[in-house]
């Protein structure tokens, strides 16, 4: 019957938040897209390799469970992993995986290198875009790969790769996982290659000094032209992961929303130049130390404007976040997504806390009315999640977030480290029938 609701018996976790003023430090974690590459960049090797200050969060456990198909023992304690190679390997990634966690797609460069040949399903789209692959096939084939895609799946053979010049610029500019699929196929390819308009994100830059310490030889990461001399083989390393740039500008979206003095402990502010420069904008005075603290003032907040760019440009991944504190403003802002121009699931949301924000396509606009109010919102991706944690703990009355296993993906323990700072958040297992038509 037409319109007819479905139930579904679930286990729906979901915050409850109250509005909250937020006071100390916060330790920010390993960065999840640095430990993601860098964990299938062990497939390149059968030595063990020892990775340090990986979060403990859903998609790591995805990306061990790939692993762990594919041939790898791992185990994981207190943060670190420790990755060595059983006898019995396979070359296929199956959807029921990767169809989970998009960045288990970049196992394709490292099998192909490795082993000749892979078999990995195409990842699918999600909610905040179609999410496409064509520059990982492209790159591939570029170095000699032949790739068929048949049922859902990228099927490859590298029986001969030869380095070669690989351009990687898309419609959206560079590619982060790409970038990553292509230099992680390279560093084991006979040859110089050159990778244009490579993604110049600090995650590749990690990845990058991991295949260093594998005894990988490339030059330029973090540039947009990186160039690789490929070697017979490669070794296991010991390595830590890079600070995660994305929780770090989450908490200071949160400082900036809840109007609350925080302190950033173990982040790197060399990877939140467009960040902090935001937050200035929007009236924050934020300063650092030499031990890398970042002290988060915030002052009564401004209207900006503000456009997503690939780095070093302001980050897509925070888009939801600041969208939430430019809603606190009085005045009018300018969202431009132009890295994934569907990436606004958290706009409805934030209008049922008692905004009118207009969507236009790749726009949005925000007309601030300094308060937001307490609601039922639904979470429909990891970044929209904090985005609407921070609405909650700005906002006026309660807020009751569902579906929090999408925040589950990529923050540790958030709700901790927040009760931590004095916020008003509780954890409820929910397990309910819901009509559930919207997601
Ligand atoms: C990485 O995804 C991140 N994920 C994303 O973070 C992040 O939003 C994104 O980079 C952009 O910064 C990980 O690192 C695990 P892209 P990735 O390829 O590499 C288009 C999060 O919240 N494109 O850089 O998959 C694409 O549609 C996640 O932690 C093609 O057209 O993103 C997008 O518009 C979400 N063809 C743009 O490029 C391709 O073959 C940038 O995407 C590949 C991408």
């Amino acid at each position: 019957m037409i319109g007819e609701s479905f139930y579904n018996l679930k286990i729906m976790d979901k915050f409850i938040i109250h509005k909250s003023r937020l006071k100390g430090s916060v330790k920010i974690s390993g960065s999840k897209n640095a430990a993601l590459p860098i964990m299938a960049a062990t497939l390149l090797t059968d030595e063990k390799c020892v990775v340090s200050n990986v979060p403990d969060l859903m998609d790591i456990r995805t990306m061990i469970d790939i692993l762990a198909v594919l041939g790898k023992k791992i185990t994981f304690q207190d943060n670190v992993l420790y990755i060595e190679s059983k006898r019995k390997k396979s070359y296929v990634a199956p959807y029921k995986l990767v169809s989970t966690m998009r960045a288990s797609f970049c196992c394709l460069g490292p099998l192909l290198a490795k082993r000749k040949r892979a078999k990995v399903s195409l990842p699918g789209g999600c909610i905040i875009g179609v999410r496409p692959v064509d520059l990982h096939i492209k790159g591939l084939k570029e170095l000699g790969a032949k790739i068929i895609v048949d049922k859902g799946y990228c099927i490859g053979e590298a029986k001969k790769l030869q380095g070669s010049h690989v351009y990687l610029g898309g419609v959206f500019g560079s590619s982060v996982l790409a970038t990553a699929n292509v230099l992680m196929a390279a560093v084991l390819t006979k040859g110089e290659t050159t990778i244009e308009y490579a993604a110049c994100e600090p995650e590749i830059e990690a990845l990058t000094l991991f295949l260093k310490k594998m005894g990988a030889v490339v030059s330029g990461e973090g540039t947009p032209l990186i160039k690789v001399r490929g070697v017979q083989s490669l070794g296991g390393c010991e390595f830590k992961i890079i600070p995660d740039r994305i929780e770090a500008g989450t908490f200071i979206a949160a400082s900036l929303a809840t109007d609350s003095p925080l302190t950033i402990k173990s982040a790197n502010p060399l990877h939140l130049t467009s960040i902090i420069e935001a937050s200035r904008m929007m009236g924050a005075n934020i300063t650092f130390d030499e031990k890398k603290n970042i002290f988060v003032k915030p002052k009564t907040l401004k209207p900006v404007n503000l456009t997503t760019l690939p780095y070093p440009g302001f980050p897509t991944d925070l888009q939801a976040q600041f969208m939430t504190c430019l809603c606190l403003t009085k005045g009018i802002s300018l969202i431009t997504e132009k890295v994934y121009p569907d990436r606004f699931m958290h706009v409805a949301e934030l209008n049922r806390m008692g905004m009118s924000i207009q969507r236009n396509g790749p726009y949005s606009i925000i007309e601030g009315k300094g308060k937001l109010f307490g609601a039922e919102v639904m979470a429909s991706d990891l970044r929209a999640s904090a985005a609407l944690v921070i609405a909650g703990m700005a906002a006026e009355g309660k807020t009751e977030l569902l579906r929090v296993y999408h925040i589950d993906r990529g923050y540790e323990r958030i709700e901790d480290k927040l009760r931590k700072l004095g916020a008003k958040i509780t954890r409820e297992k929910q397990r309910k029938q819901t009509k559930d038509r919207r997601f």
